[in-house]
């Protein structure tokens, strides 16, 4: 059953899982998304790209922002997340403003120079030892005045609650299996491969319990 695009039925493909956390009310209601549109801060006419944009979390409220004159580049590597996005972006009379690209964040499909801003949430855990990559590939589009938003998990000091966070997600239909880590990095990791990766990191900060945001250019 299909309540508003959200999948309300108790049992869920792990793909439907996926698509039901990601867009859960309660996740929307949280205003993490708006918030981090608003640290850019993205204006009219923009052209920015959302990396891992999954359902929209970030594309939906970065294309209200540019209007009729920007464009958003949505990029992930899952084509059933993206037509979900399509499908959103559609029925919000967002269409024209937004563009779906399956591709992969090691290698965005972009030369140098091309985004006023470029957003990545939640997306860097799942790459792991490939992160710091993916951070240079953002820095490489970025326009030397733009700004790199992220947004991820933290992982955090105290042992047991890291581990009774890993074993929420472990359990979940789609929790990625026995070796995926969500709380992989630390404030200081992420710090540590921005910088790698040609970043300066602008601002880092906790945010809520287990995430962390990051501003920072090149
Ligand atoms: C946890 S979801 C986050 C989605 C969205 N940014 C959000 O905050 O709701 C991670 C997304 O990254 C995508 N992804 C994973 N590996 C990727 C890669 N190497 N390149 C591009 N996208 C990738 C997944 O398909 C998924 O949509």
């Amino acid at each position: 059953m299909r309540e508003r695009g959200v999948i309300i039925s108790r049992r869920r493909t792990p793909v439907q899982e996926t698509i039901y956390r990601l867009d859960g009310p309660l996740r929307w209601a949280m205003g993490e998304n708006d918030e981090l549109v608003a640290s850019a801060p993205v204006r009219l006419g923009q052209r920015v790209l959302d990396v891992g944009a999954g359902t929209g979390f970030l594309t939906l409220p970065l294309a209200e922002v540019v209007g009729g004159e920007g464009v958003v580049e949505a990029v992930d590597l899952n084509s059933e997340l993206l037509s979900v996005l399509a499908d959103k972006v559609e029925r919000h009379g967002l269409t024209g403003r937004v563009r779906c690209h399956v591709g992969h964040a090691d290698d965005l499909p972009f030369p140098e120079g091309t985004f006023d801003h470029v957003f990545c949430s939640y997306l860097l855990h799942e790459l792991g030892d490939r992160a710091e990559r993916a951070l240079a590939e953002m820095a490489r589009v970025l326009t030397p005045s733009g700004r790199v938003v992220l947004a991820d998990y933290r992982r955090v000091e105290d042992q047991q609650l890291w581990a009774e966070i890993e074993s929420w997600y472990a359990a979940q239909a789609d929790g990625g299996g026995p070796d995926e880590v969500h709380l992989r990095f630390s404030l200081g990791d992420l710090e540590r491969m921005m910088v790698r990766a040609g970043l300066r990191v602008l601002s880092l900060r906790s945010w809520k319990v287990f995430h962390m945001h990051a501003v920072g250019r090149r």
